[in-house]
């Protein structure tokens, strides 16, 4: 079935960009509104009235992918500029129609015009994965990139990384001070480290204040298990060895927005935070609600559902996998962030409140 969130179309407006043609970018489009959304958080930052419509603020996402596409959305509405890249023609397009100014990029072989638009905005966010055996794709090009970034414009830079770098910490709760070891652990969560490594020393290289944030498994409207039990589809193979954990952590999207505005707003000497709700949950756990949910909207939808997504709980068959409850201590503390969806519960409920009311019984 189709499902579609309430994403209202927007006009389109001229956007002058100094030394270019005038662009056009719609606002307001595509655009989730969490209750509240998160730029009504309890963080004052109003970029809009001052700085950015100087053009001080030019925001570059590499990898408009879904965390960069909902935040980009949210720095439009207040007004920043915002460009970003993503690998295909038919994204591109897309992301174009929604109002974007996008860049079809490869950061295995990056195009040097990509790299020359990027010098000339203040803020970028890293979104691309590592490749396992490789590494961070860009990063194999950071002479080029830092010949690009040096002495310009650029003074914030934050990379998306995973909590999967702690790797199975038999259930503990883990802080950012917990030790990781970039020789141990699976091939995934050692790229991850070493890309974490890479940014760290690039950025500090270039003299930036840089941040490394290790999210929690992403969810939000047109990704969670809502969207799954409505799709009726079966969960991967990943998903169901996932399934065996104790607890997997996990965060909102409009969480993770919030902490990228709370760390552009709040300058701090901190550079790694964990980016997760208060609620390490099994995942086994987090369907059965989303389904009691959908239940109660549309009786009857989750039978057939729930014969073959129920998942057997048998820690001894499987090697439980990532185990660990991660703590988000420091983000709360150092950037002042009150999570909107402290739990899966609130983060679900919210997503099943602003599915399209046209959709009626899905199936
Ligand atoms: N999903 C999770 O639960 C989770 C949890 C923790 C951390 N993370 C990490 O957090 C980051 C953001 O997550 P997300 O869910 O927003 O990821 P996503 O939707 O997969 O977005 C990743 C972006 O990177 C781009 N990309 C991938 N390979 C590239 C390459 N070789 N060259 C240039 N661009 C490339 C993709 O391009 P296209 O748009 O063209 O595909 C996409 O725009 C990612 O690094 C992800 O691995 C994810």
């Amino acid at each position: 079935m189709e499902i579609s969130h309430r994403y209202p179309a927007a006009p389109l407006r001229p956007i002058n960009v100094p030394g270019r043609c005038s662009a056009y970018m719609s606002v307001n489009f595509n655009n989730y509104k969490a209750s509240p959304s998160s730029t009504n958080t309890n963080l004052q930052y109003d970029v809009a009235s001052s700085e950015s419509q100087s053009f001080k603020n030019r925001f570059f996402i590499l990898g408009m992918g879904y965390v960069g596409k909902f935040f980009a959305q949210e720095l439009l509405n207040k007004e920043w500029i915002v460009s970003g890249t993503c690998t295909s023609n038919a994204k591109k397009l897309k992301l174009e129609e929604m109002g974007f100014n996008v860049h079809k990029f490869n950061a295995n072989e990056p195009e040097l015009e990509v790299l020359d638009d990027l010098s000339h905005h203040t803020h970028l966010l890293v979104s691309v994965p590592p490749v396992e055996g490789i590494g961070d794709p860009l990063l194999q090009h950071d002479e080029l990139l830092k010949r690009r970034l040096v002495d310009g414009n650029l003074r914030w830079l934050c990379y998306l990384s995973s909590t999967s770098v702690y790797g199975n910490c038999g259930g503990a709760w883990v802080d950012e001070d917990y030790p990781v070891s970039s020789t141990s652990g699976s091939a995934k969560a050692k790229a991850r480290l070493a890309a974490e490594e890479g940014w760290l020393q690039f950025g500090s290289q270039l003299g930036l204040e840089t941040k490394i944030f290790r999210l929690g498994g992403i969810y939000g409207p047109g990704r969670s298990a809502i969207d799954t039990i409505l799709k009726q589809k079966q969960l991967s193979e990943v998903q169901r060895l996932r399934s065996f954990s104790r607890y997997t952590s996990r965060v909102h999207i409009s969480d993770i927005c919030q902490a990228l505005h709370a760390s552009i707003q709040k300058p701090s000497t901190v550079s790694i935070f964990n980016i997760v709700d208060d609620d390490p949950t099994p995942r086994e756990e987090v369907f059965m609600y989303g389904q009691s949910l959908v239940e109660k909207k549309w009786p009857g939808h989750t039978r057939q559902l729930a014969s073959h997504e129920r998942v057997e709980l048998s820690y001894s068959k499987v090697n439980v996998r990532g185990d660990k409850r991660v703590s988000n201590a420091r983000m709360k503390k150092e950037l002042g962030v009150q999570l909107q969806h402290p739990s899966y519960r609130s983060g679900l409920q919210s997503i099943l409140e602003h599915l399209d009311p046209s959709m009626n019984t899905p199936g």
